[in-house]
């Protein structure tokens, strides 16, 4: 069984359609790149997937579940956007732990899991830095996945990826 499938997902926006009947199915491990010319619907997928809209028919299934109809904050999934979606105020590692201290982990375990997503990126050293203090190339692309760290989202084996990313 697949991890993650969309199944004849049609949706848009108002009465527009941009996806028409979209299958395709992602199996546990599987690292996916949708390519495609500019406007062809991309981030369109990755929110459907994310949960920021709904579709106008079809249904998303994750691990056996159908999260067509779960809420956004229900579905435990992140997205990070194209435009870079970073706290100017707080440093490389308070933006990194920022979805882990929403989620009220402890202390501790938020720092290893900053420290361990930083070396994974190859940021170790940068962490008191403030992201307009990044050098050139340090910033991500658009990414959604799971709504938290890096590498809580490879622990729990949900990462979607666009140019914006799910
Ligand atoms: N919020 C929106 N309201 C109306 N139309 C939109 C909106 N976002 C995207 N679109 C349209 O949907 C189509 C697909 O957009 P998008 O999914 O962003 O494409 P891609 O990410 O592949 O470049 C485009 O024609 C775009 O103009
Ligand atoms: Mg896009």
């Amino acid at each position: 069984m697949a991890l993650l499938e969309l199944q004849n997902i049609t949706a848009g926006y108002d009465k527009n359609v941009i996806l028409k009947d979209l299958d395709f199915q992602v199996e546990k491990g599987e690292l996916v790149s949708l390519l495609g010319s500019s406007g062809c619907g991309k981030t369109t997928t990755l929110r459907l997937i994310a949960g920021f809209s709904s579709p106008m028919s079809g249904k998303f299934i994750f691990n056996g579940k159908d999260y067509t109809k779960v809420p956004l904050d229900k579905r435990n999934f992140g997205f990070v956007f194209q435009s870079y979606a970073l706290f100017p105020h707080m440093t490389v590692f308070d933006n990194v732990a920022f979805g882990l201290k929403m989620r009220k982990l402890p202390k501790e375990q938020i720092k290893k899991e900053v420290m361990d997503m930083l070396e994974t990126v190859d940021l170790l050293g940068f962490e008191n830095r403030f992201p307009k203090e990044g050098g050139s190339g340090q910033g991500p692309g658009d990414q959604a996945g799971p709504a938290s760290s890096g590498r809580a989202s490879q622990q729990s084996g949900r990462q979607a990826a666009d140019q914006d990313a799910c």
